[in-house]
């Protein structure tokens, strides 16, 4: 469990303070995926770094377990920070050290065990990642793909209970991505580890998140769970990030409002009812004629949902009988400006 609460950080700027921390409060569950999106410049790396405070907050507490990491001497912190494993967007390895010395590199400066038991501990890590047949490989030798895998095995090593992945495949193919993706949603599911990743990426955050909280200049503007978010944003710019990824259509601002006739209804189906013929019930129960004017269908982490825009070219009910109608049958049903 990490809890922050009312983090506060300014930078020094070109004479300039910047704030890139406001009144930042957040809990993550043990176990979790959680992410942090955001544009660029919106504090997403500050907000990570201050988690493990190799950024230090001037305000604010950094819970881990109810531990607040910022009240620790540095002994204890060093210490503590064994449990938080950090992956980056460059992947920062020691290009002089082969892949199995990169991983083991975290084992030596802890100095916990014996040369047997950390060459046996990156064997397991090895295999874990996937690059057993890359042990004595160096990173230059290496795809994007495999260098983030030594980069994650890296940040395993220390068996730690919390995994803050920053920008992790920002750097990397599409393809790749998805690979990285799996695997970090397999860490999770086998090792039971909660994971903080920050993305300007919504395809990320869909992929692989559970909850989702967006920051926008150093606040956080909306959090929740990740099919919440998707189907229901409130706030303009998670709105925006979604609209860029072709999720979100706000009607009225669309170029083709103009030309549809009749009142538009924006159709939410999540789960079950993704499976029923639910417009063809509804328009031959009620005789209503719908003209299918744009969509999604998709699935966040594995729940299949669809959200229609439809405008009802003629009912023979009310239009708020018809919504009732909708709501009978399990889907969101709202009406469009
Ligand atoms: N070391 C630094 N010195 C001065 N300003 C910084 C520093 N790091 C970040 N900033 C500023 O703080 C804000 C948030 O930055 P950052 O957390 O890196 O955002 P993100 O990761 O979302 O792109 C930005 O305005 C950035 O320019
Ligand atoms: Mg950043």
């Amino acid at each position: 469990m990490i809890e922050v609460a009312n983090l506060e950080k300014h930078y020094q700027a070109d004479g300039r303070r910047v704030k890139a921390l406001d009144a930042v409060s957040l809990s993550i569950a043990e176990g979790d995926i959680f992410g942090i999106i955001g544009r660029s410049g919106a504090g997403k790396s500050t907000l990570i770094r201050c988690l493990n405070l190799l950024e230090r907050p001037e305000q604010g507490q950094v819970l881990l377990n109810g531990v607040d990491l910022t009240l620790l001497d540095s002994r204890d912190l060093q210490h503590t920070r064994r449990r938080i494993g950090m992956v980056f967007q460059h992947f920062n390895l020691l290009s002089s050290r082969s892949v199995a010395g990169n991983i083991r590199f975290p084992l030596e400066l802890a100095g916990e065990l014996d040369n047997a038991a950390m060459d046996a501990r990156v064997t397991e890590l090895l295999e874990l990642v996937g690059l057993t047949a890359q042990r004595d490989s160096f990173p230059g030798q290496l795809s994007g793909g495999q260098k983030q895998r030594v980069g994650i095995a890296r940040a395993l090593a220390n068996h730690p209970e919390v995994l803050l992945c920053d920008e992790a495949t920002s750097a990397l193919d599409p393809e790749t991505t998805d690979a990285i993706l799996a695997l970090l949603a397999d860490i999770n599911r086998r090792l039971k580890l909660t994971i903080v990743l920050i993305t300007h990426e919504m395809r990320v955050i869909r992929t692989l998140c559970d909850r989702v909280a967006v920051i926008e200049g150093g606040r956080i503007v909306e959090s929740g769970e990740v099919i919440e978010v998707f189907l229901h944003p409130q706030h303009e710019v998670t709105r925006k990030l979604l609209a860029e990824t072709g999720f979100y259509q706000e009607a009225s601002q669309q170029a083709w409002r103009q030309h549809v006739q009749g009142p538009l209804l924006k159709l939410t189906f999540v789960g079950a009812p993704t499976l029923n013929p639910v417009l063809d019930e509804v328009s031959r129960e009620h005789s209503v004629r719908f003209n299918l004017v744009n969509g999604t269908l998709a699935d966040i982490k594995g729940t299949p949902f669809g959200q229609l825009l439809v405008s009802v070219v003629s009912s023979g009910l009310s239009l708020e009988r018809l919504q009732q109608v909708f709501v009978d049958k399990g889907v969101h049903c709202e009406v469009q400006a």
